[in-house]
């Protein structure tokens, strides 16, 4: 049983979106509720398999969930955890698990789970988290894929990640404010959904300061209480949209966006002569040109362009004219959205972490197969552009971080829609 997304490409956009709330800010909150042995509301939290998947990992640790995916609010209550040693099953199904480590030390001084495994898009170790959690007097042992770590106590230490990784900025931030002293964490992960992670814990009564810079100081306290927080909107999905627009020539509002959040994107997108219009504090409109213009792109940590929107503006560049230079700094495997792309009759040329993109006058539409969730998004955009019709397998990848994405482009105007085909299974079958 196959589904797939069969898309009508060619049509410009029109209308407006409303941005749901971040993937990327409430899953390390719905991990950190696990610091608080109060019940905790979390809202703006969309229903996306990443979410649940969350969800069912702190559900096997003991604590009680209550999910309302139509009003997007979770209320946990994590009283009477009852474990610290999360199925492998559940932790094998997407890496952010691994966020549980800090709040089970802070709580427990002892976890066992299982280390994440590699992904489609590169190796992703996680020795960054574990450097800092022996600074904090954690020690860990190693057996068959397991990690096991025990301290007596979490003690406050002065951290310096070697890369700014989020998820270690993340686990370390939440390790620390349960921790006797004061932590500093220095090259920290500046992004918006590190600042929400700290917001969310303030409002629970922890003491964390210079969230969004690189040098974050947590001053430990004794327990945290109940609080109510809302997540901040998705920057990765809002500009997924505004390229909806930008790669068909049309022309939307995306509602419920921070500017101040995409300002690489928005820059780049201008570039290209994209026009793009912040009309009030929390809605962009956007107006894409037929004449698109290449441009060069390095991804960085916030606040450089995100490594989350190069696949989808990948897409951009390929049907616009000119060269466009795409370098991928963050992770080592982030071009395998390129397959699909050549398929659809782009010209790129990919050595290393750089990618050459020939622009093409217009994509045609081909069956394509997405292997990761921004790639997957970069299909369905060069999907909506190309002409002809397009079929695209692999929408469980989709389906992770992005929620009613098909119903929402179909409301400004796309044409697409999901079959389940069981006969592809069957050809698959037959072909291996
Ligand atoms: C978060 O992943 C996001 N996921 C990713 O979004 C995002 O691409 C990434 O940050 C970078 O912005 C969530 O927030 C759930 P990192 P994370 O630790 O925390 C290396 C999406 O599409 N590294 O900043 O895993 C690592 O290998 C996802 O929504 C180490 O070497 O990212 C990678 O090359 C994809 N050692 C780089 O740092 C470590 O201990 C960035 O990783 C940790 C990371």
């Amino acid at each position: 049983m196959t589904q797939e997304l069969i898309v009508q490409g060619g049509i410009p956009l029109h209308g407006s979106v409303r941005i749901k709330g971040s993937k990327n800010a409430g899953l390390p909150i719905i991990a950190a509720a696990l610091l608080i042995d109060e019940p905790v509301v979390i809202e703006e939290v969309p229903d996306l398999l990443d979410v649940r998947t969350m969800l069912s990992v702190i559900e096997s640790l003991g604590a009680v969930v209550d999910y309302d995916s139509n009003e997007e609010r979770i209320t946990i209550n994590p009283k009477n955890l009852q474990s610290a040693e999360p199925p492998v099953d559940h932790m094998q199904k997407m890496r952010a698990s691994f966020l549980v480590l800090g709040p089970l030390l802070a709580r427990y001084g002892y976890a066992r789970l299982s280390l994440p495994g590699g992904c489609a898009i590169g190796t992703r170790p996680v020795d960054l988290h574990l450097k800092g959690f022996e600074a904090m007097g954690v020690e860990f042992s190693y057996t068959s894929g397991l990690v096991e770590g025990k301290t007596g106590f979490l003690k406050g230490a002065d951290v310096y990640l070697d890369y700014p990784s989020v998820g270690a900025t993340e686990n370390l931030i939440m390790a620390a404010v349960l921790a006797k002293g004061s932590t500093t964490i220095e090259n920290a992960a500046s992004e918006p959904e590190i600042v929400d992670l700290a917001g969310f814990l303030n409002s629970a009564g922890a003491k964390i300061s210079g969230a969004g810079t690189k040098t974050i100081r947590i001053n430990g306290v004794k327990q945290l209480g109940g609080t109510k927080y809302a997540v901040i909107p998705d920057r990765i999905e809002a500009g997924t949209f505004l390229l909806s627009a930008a790669v068909t020539g049309g022309e939307i509002i995306v509602n419920n966006v921070l500017a101040a959040h995409l300002k690489p994107l928005l820059a780049k997108m201008r570039e290209t002569g994209v026009e793009i219009e912040e009309t009030d504090l929390s809605a962009i409109r956007v107006r894409g040109s037929l004449d698109k213009k290449c441009v060069d792109l390095k991804t960085q940590p916030y606040p450089g362009f995100p490594t989350d929107l190069q696949p989808q503006f990948m897409s951009l560049l390929a049907a616009s004219r000119g060269t466009g230079l795409v370098t991928e700094t963050v992770f080592e495997n982030r071009f395998r959205h390129i397959g699909g792309l050549l398929r659809m009759g782009a010209d790129i040329q990919v050595e290393g972490s750089r990618a050459v993109v020939q622009g093409v006058k217009k994509l045609s539409g081909a069956p394509v197969e997405a292997s990761d969730l921004r790639g997957a998004a970069a299909l369905v955009l060069a999907a909506l552009s190309a002409g002809g019709t397009s079929r695209i397998t692999g929408l469980e990848h989709l389906w992770r971080g992005y929620s009613g994405f098909e119903d929402r482009l179909r409301s400004l105007g796309a044409n697409l829609k999901v079959e389940t085909n069981i006969n592809l299974t069957w050809e698959r079958a037959a072909g291996e």
